[in-house]
């Protein structure tokens, strides 16, 4: 298939530029159909559909094109012609042209479809979609959703790197962080009986890299909870996670706010952001007005194009357990705010400490969350002492934390935004899952991978694990 590289392809959306010349295609069938004498194909690349027309003079050329079928890959030569002023179809980017046919070699032929990747598929049964998920993802819909994810990504990049943040990774083989869920663990060889967890989300990384004096911190981070799957849910999903040095609550919300505008002129232009700059509600008015913290606050819900941002800021920092214990409402690491931080030290009037939390709704999902931290050991040891860990446990868990504080952490804050759900929003989609290449479904399977599966016993002997079934 050397061959092929050599050959100068045409995308279907260039096709206007070479009218009269002879040219190569290489793509797929979308839809043929035969009318008599003509045999017309609706060729398909990525970059759109063009007409291709096969005219009976050339007998063996018209036969050979009689066979092929939808979802066949061929390579296509054929000349290009404008099409006659009534023969134009507008509902085509290419349909002011046509390609005159002078032959084709098929790559590839194709069993029928599992299903027709013309419709929006959303009336399949999510397993068939999942399990052939390659084919899905033909549809214009996933397409457009899959690269426009990518167009989002790279502006967040360069915005972000244009105003000094640098992209970090780190581990995905790590130890368990206190986000709320449950962890997805990953048993050891080396370390017999022990286990990594998949992190909920980079939280003590990104701070240990403020620590480390990165200053501003980012990254597209692939994230685990092990929680029940629902329509803005995945048990792996994709945060943009990011991390200042040296800012207050407003300096955080005023970038993202910033880079979330950016966006949606930039990418989504036909989408009207309802207010700037985004409103702030707290907590108790959200609770209160909207009966939830995450409010949607459009005045006009019909309107598919209309973005209601808002802020939901002074969130109480713990709430009651159902032993009578206290728990924190969002994250361990946030600092309450400045002038309840006597209160957290000394820990009194727990229930009435509010911290540095802000939240991010749009339409009526939350977007995103974030905080100041506590950078300084004794105010995370006393969050900690409040939910009722003794000191052995919190340096058991959390030693590394307190000791990196203590060798000069600058005081830092961060957020970090569901991009699933932005996405799905943006692309007005009612489920993550429209968005992601490939999502578990709601059980959490793969089922294109098979995943869960089995693996051999030699492999769980190795990992010191033995499999006990119970009966359910
Ligand atoms: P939090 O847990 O609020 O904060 O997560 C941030 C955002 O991630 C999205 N999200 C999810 N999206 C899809 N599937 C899920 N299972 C899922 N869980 C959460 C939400 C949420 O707002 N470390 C902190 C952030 C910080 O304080 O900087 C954190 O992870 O949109």
């Amino acid at each position: 298939m050397w061959y092929h590289f050599f050959v100068m392809r045409i995308l279907t959306r260039d096709i206007g530029g070479h009218v009269g010349e002879e040219i190569t295609l290489m793509g797929s069938v979308d839809v043929r159909r035969d009318h008599g004498k003509l045999i017309f194909i609706d060729f398909r690349d990525w970059t759109g559909l063009a007409q291709v027309v096969f005219l009976p003079n050339n007998k063996e050329l018209h036969e050979k094109a009689s066979q092929i079928r939808s979802e066949w890959v061929i390579e296509l030569k054929g000349s290009i012609q404008k099409r006659p002023e009534g023969l134009v179809n507008k509902n085509m980017a290419s349909g002011e042209y046509e390609i005159v046919a002078t032959g084709f070699e098929i790559l590839s032929e194709a069993k029928t479809p599992p299903f027709d990747v013309h419709e929006s598929g959303l009336d399949i049964g999510e397993e068939t979609r999942m399990k052939y998920r390659y084919v899905d993802l033909r549809r214009s819909r996933m397409q457009k959703n899959l690269r426009n994810r990518f167009k989002v990504f790279q502006t967040v990049r360069n915005f972000l790197s244009e105003n000094d943040f640098v992209e970090v990774e780190t581990p995905v083989l790590s130890k368990s962080t206190p986000e709320g869920a449950r962890d997805y663990l990953v048993p050891s060889r080396t370390q017999e009986g022990k286990f990594y967890a998949l992190p909920q989300s980079p939280q003590q990384y990104k701070q240990l890299l403020m620590v480390s004096g990165i200053d501003r911190y980012f990254q597209i981070a692939r994230c685990y909870r092990d929680e029940d799957t629902r329509g803005d849910r995945q048990p792996e999903f994709t945060q943009l996670d990011l991390e200042m040095s040296f800012v207050n609550r407003d300096d955080v919300m005023a970038v993202n706010e910033e880079l979330l505008i950016k966006i949606v002129k930039e990418l989504y232009p036909e989408k009207k952001i309802q207010e700037i700059p985004f409103p702030r509600i707290t907590y108790k008015d959200a609770i209160e007005k909207y009966g939830n913290d995450r409010p949607d606050m459009r005045t006009d819900k019909d309107d598919p194009n209309l973005l209601a941002f808002c802020w939901v800021i002074d969130f109480p920092f713990f709430e009651k357990t159902d032993n009578g214990g206290w728990t924190f409402t969002h994250n361990p690491f946030s600092a309450p705010k400045p002038e309840f931080m006597s209160d957290l030290l000394e820990k009194k009037n727990i229930g009435e400490i509010i911290t540095t939390q802000y939240d991010i709704a749009l339409n009526g999902w939350e977007i995103g969350g974030g905080s100041i931290r506590n950078h300084r050991s004794e105010a995370l040891r006393a969050v900690f002492n409040v939910m009722g860990f003794d000191d052995e446990r919190i340096d058991k868990n959390f030693g590394h934390m307190l000791e990196a504080f203590d060798f000069g952490a600058p005081p830092h804050g961060g957020i970090a935004w569901g991009m699933d759900r932005l996405m799905m929003i943006l692309e007005g989609e009612a489920n993550i899952r429209e968005v992601i290449a490939f999502p578990k479904t709601g059980d959490g399977r793969d089922f294109m991978m098979d995943a869960p599966s089995d693996v051999s016993e030699e492999q769980l002997k190795e990992l010191h694990i033995k499999i006990v079934k119970t009966n359910k």
